[in-house]
């Protein structure tokens, strides 16, 4: 229906195939793909079928580059201005006055806690750290130089396995969309579970690669000290982690918490959509984390470095960037067009660490790879900046941890995200609906089955598969 003088908040789109016109509503800078399929046409002369044209108008956008799938009240980035607010806290303030745990809750369950909260809270979370002895055996079930982001996917699908009370597949598909206290309680539950473990799970996959055996969370230590105990531990009595170390991983985890719908997040609500239990919701996510583009680029940022050297081989490596022959690492996001605000943390993070543990040699070629790459028009031109990983691999690489480790020191306090995400999601207003994209159909049109007699080879790249040597 098109008013003559349309409300300012409507969208007044005109088709010229057909010459119709809509009103379409327009909420929170926002407007609902779904009105665009009142706009249908005829096909047009020569048209595909397969663009369905009669059906309505479709919104392409290859990459998520300007599309909004959900309403949350979790985490605002404004990528223009470089802000990151964790429902509403400025992650500044986060960074300086709170604690990984602590910006869990508020993430989770949107306010600050109480102190007597925050003691149930954390209470349980550290008591669901232990894993079933099993465990071992799964773990010792990998190569030592298994990827740990590898083990750590897995084994978030393989503690699922334990939990059928939380499994909506046996439990029912409303197990955690229902709201009400039984299911709340269900949800929670694996919220303690989750978090609680995602420490001891990442240190026994940290001991695998170290071929030591693994360490029983201890009692006594914050969430992150636990943590670095559970590492770190080899026999030594009353052992401690650093306090500026411990102090330091925990201002990482917080700031590495949540980050609105990156890729893993959608990843984790894509496949949370289905219904699917928690747990392989999370370990879903945790594969896409994996990524070089994503949380894999702690570990690139460092192999990055190191192969360029020296800082006098920056220039060197930031031209064969602008002919596209390497990737800078660390830089460029897809929301923040000015430096990521938690990379001036990280950064200041480092200084502190570089205290106790001596300065990373690579240091300096960072430090000289920004000071280019923040000055060439190039990368100005593009709002290419340093993002969270650029500096988090020293402080990581400064700590002792093995370099394909880094990624799991991303995924660890991003767990706290992915439920935030996921939890919202089930409790949302009006339920689940399953994320069902829709395609742009540019493939072969309707053909008939052809004998093989009659087939003629398609030859060339991509067409054929790649034939395989095999040796022995
Ligand atoms: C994280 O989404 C999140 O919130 C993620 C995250 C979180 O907390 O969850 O913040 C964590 O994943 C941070 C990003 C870590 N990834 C990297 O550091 C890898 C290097 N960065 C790039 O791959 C890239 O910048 C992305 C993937 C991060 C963003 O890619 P976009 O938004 O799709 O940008 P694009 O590829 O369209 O780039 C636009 C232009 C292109 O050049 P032109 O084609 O216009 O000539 O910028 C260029 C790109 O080639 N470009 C880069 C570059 N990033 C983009 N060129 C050189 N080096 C880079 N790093």
């Amino acid at each position: 229906m098109v008013n003559a003088q349309p409300p300012k908040n409507m969208l007044t789109v005109r088709d010229n195939r057909t010459g119709k016109v809509v009103d379409i509503p327009i909420q929170d800078n926002s407007i609902p793909a779904t009105a665009f399929k009142v706009l249908k046409a005829p096909r047009a002369e020569g048209e595909r079928e397969e663009n369905e044209t009669e059906k309505g108008l479709r919104i392409a956008d290859k990459g998520f580059l300007n599309t909004a799938v959900i309403r949350s009240e979790i985490t605002f980035i404004d990528g223009d201005a470089g802000v990151l607010r964790y429902r509403g806290f400025p992650i500044e303030q986060l960074a300086t006055k709170s604690s990984h745990l602590e910006t869990a809750y508020l993430l989770i369950y949107g306010s600050l806690p109480t102190a007597s909260q925050y003691k149930v809270w954390q209470d349980e979370v550290l008591h669901h750290g232990v894993m079933h002895s099993d465990a071992e055996q799964f773990f010792k079930s990998f190569r030592y130089d298994a990827h740990p982001m590898a083990m750590l996917t897995s084994a978030f699908a393989y503690l699922g396995s334990y939990y059928s009370e939380a499994n909506p597949s046996l439990q029912g598909q409303k197990l955690f969309t229902k709201g009400d206290p039984e299911s709340l309680a269900v949800m929670d539950k694996q919220i303690y579970r989750l978090i609680g473990k995602a420490t001891t799970l990442a240190a026994m996959a940290y001991r695998v690669r170290q071929g030591r055996n693994f360490v029983t969370p201890p009692t006594g230590l914050s969430y992150t000290g636990s943590f670095l105990y559970q590492m770190d531990h080899l026999g030594e009595e009353n052992y401690k982690p650093h306090p500026v170390l411990e102090k330091a991983l925990d201002v990482l985890f917080l700031l590495h918490a949540d980050h609105e719908l990156n890729a893993s997040a959608t990843t984790v609500l894509q496949t949370g959509s289905s219904l699917v239990d928690p747990y392989s919701a999370i370990a879903a996510g945790c594969a896409s984390l994996y990524g070089p583009l994503h949380g894999g680029a702690n570990e690139a940022v460092i192999r990055m470095l190191i192969s360029i050297g020296k800082p006098e081989n920056v220039p060197g490596f930031l031209e064969a960037v602008k002919r596209k022959d390497k990737v800078l690492s660390g830089f460029g996001h897809r929301v923040y067009k000015t430096s990521d605000p938690r990379s001036f943390i990280v950064r200041q993070i480092a200084d502190e660490v570089f205290r106790v543990t001596g300065k990373d040699e690579l240091l300096e070629t960072a430090m000289a790879l920004h000071h280019e790459a923040m000055k060439d028009d190039y990368f100005v031109k593009r709002k290419l900046a340093p993002n969270v990983d650029f500096w988090s691999g020293l402080i990581y690489r400064a700590m002792g941890f093995p370099l394909d480790f880094f990624p799991v020191l991303f995924a660890v306090p991003r767990v706290v995200g992915w439920l935030a995400h996921w939890r919202q999601m089930m409790l949302q207003e009006g339920g689940v609906k399953i994320w069902r994209p829709r395609q742009i159909y540019v493939g072969p049109g309707k053909r008939d089955y052809v004998a093989v007699d009659e087939r003629v080879a398609e030859e060339g790249p991509r067409l054929t598969p790649s034939p395989v040597v095999h040796s022995g």
